[in-house]
């Protein structure tokens, strides 16, 4: 379910013309719906009620601080894998007590940063980041809470590089030895074990990797106890897919009602991590077609956003609807790939779309709002887009397209040879 509609010929997000922002904004320009965002993450809610629950919104999906700061006004937790997240979420308002922070990579600055600023907790991706977390916080003289994030060698089904649980990734402990490392960690002075973490992969389409997942992790709790560890929380990742083309993923409440009944009568605290689910179908891309093109294979349309604006298509071959803002109720469809002005022949948006267009037109790539604005860059020199959140008959710019000066910001010439 999603806010962007058309009236008439013309597409709207929420109440306002997708047009009209475009002509006061300017393009690229990314648009999100508050919405759609806040019944997404409402969504999920709702169908946790019968369980203690978190939901820690992954804020690497869209970290715009207008955007954390509506899930921190409904009570979300969240999800970071850095100091610079942590503080956003500071920024946007948001609860650092309901933080967890994952990553393999986290810094003895990022640890120390979010001890001090009291984060749930921390899930610990080796044995290596346990010892660290453990002197940071001896010296502080700290006790630091920390989850365990297992590998459960489950196959997710989704693209290699979105794909997370398998042996050969780099995330996570080997579930085989996560008892020995919980061992570990329960004798360590200034680590207090408090959970199990997860998270096989993202743009999952189907419940049974998820359930695979959690038998996995339901036997290692039931281990971990005749060991006698007991942990307050389960936390079972992010994953959960959308509908970019014809998939047809479980919505939050079937996804929750599956995993239900594994969790009966463990008294177990249950935290989830959705990115995509709560955000991707909250957010387009708006762009221009700034040529049209045709050579003896194919037609072009050369559009005004780029892979630097949207890099899914360029890195993963990501499938996203691309439709026209205005509809031409005359002419005809032609098929179309959508190309950027970046140099590089990966830097298509979508490829063989029909399309009835127009140099001047003004297209929609749908689902932008997840893995969108926050994957871009500056490459080939070109600020980065604007973007914006509608609300009813009202629209916020929520960060202002980057100016010429931004580019070289930072950056300084040698001293003059004299
Ligand atoms: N938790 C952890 C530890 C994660 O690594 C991720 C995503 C999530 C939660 C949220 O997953 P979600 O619910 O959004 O699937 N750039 C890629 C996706 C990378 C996902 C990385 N981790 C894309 O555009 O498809």
């Amino acid at each position: 379910m999603n806010h962007f509609e058309y009236r008439g010929n013309s597409l709207f997000a929420e109440d306002v013309s997708v047009a009209e922002i475009a002509a006061t904004v300017g393009t690229p320009c990314y648009i999100y719906s508050r919405a759609t965002l806040e019944h997404h993450w409402q969504v999920f809610d709702e169908a946790l009620v019968s369980l203690d629950h978190l939901i820690c919104y992954s804020v690497k999906a869209n970290s715009n601080i207008a955007l954390l700061n509506l899930l921190a006004r409904l009570g979300s937790g969240f999800d970071i894998v850095s100091g610079g997240e942590l503080e956003r979420v500071i920024k946007a308002g948001g609860d650092v007590s309901k933080t967890v922070f994952s990553g393999v990579g986290k810094t003895d600055q990022e640890i120390q940063f979010a001890l001090q600023t009291g984060i749930h907790c921390f899930n610990i991706e080796s044995a290596a980041e346990l010892t660290a977390i453990d002197n940071v916080a001896s010296r502080l003289d700290q006790v630091a809470p920390v989850s365990i994030r297992v590998n459960p060698d489950v196959d997710a089904h989704t693209h290699p590089y979105i794909s997370t649980g398998l042996k050969e990734n780099k995330f996570g402990v080997e579930i085989e030895y996560a008892l020995p490392l919980f061992q570990q960690a329960a004798q360590m002075a200034h680590i207090k074990v408090i959970g199990l973490d997860c998270h096989i992969g993202s743009q999952l389409t189907d419940m049974s990797p998820f359930i695979d997942a959690l038998q996995r992790l339901i036997l290692l709790i039931d281990d971990l106890k005749s060991n006698d560890i007991e942990i307050e929380h389960l936390d079972v990742g992010g994953g959960l897919g959308i509908t970019y083309d014809n998939e047809s993923p479980p919505s939050p409440a079937e996804y929750v009602k599956a995993l239900l009944p594994l969790l009966e009568n463990k008294k177990l605290k249950l935290l989830i991590e959705p990115g995509r689910a709560i955000v991707g179908n909250a957010g387009i891309l708006a762009t221009s077609v700034t040529y049209l093109k045709t050579n003896a294979e194919k037609h072009f349309a050369i559009v005004d956003s780029a892979m630097n604006d949207l890099l899914r298509p360029a890195l993963y071959d990501a499938w996203q609807n691309i439709i026209p803002v205005e509809k031409r109720p005359e002419g005809k469809l032609k098929n179309y790939d959508i190309v950027g002005p970046v140099c590089e022949t990966a830097d298509f948006l979508g490829k063989n779309r029909d399309l009835n267009i127009q140099q001047g037109d003004l297209l929609a790539v749908c689902s932008a709002g997840a893995y969108g604005f926050v994957m871009s860059s500056n490459y080939n020199s070109r600020p980065r887009a604007a973007e914006v959140m509608v609300d009813g008959d009202q629209m916020h710019v929520i960060r202002q397209r980057e100016t010429i000066a931004d580019l070289f910001k930072g950056e300084s010439l040698l001293p003059d040879p004299g």
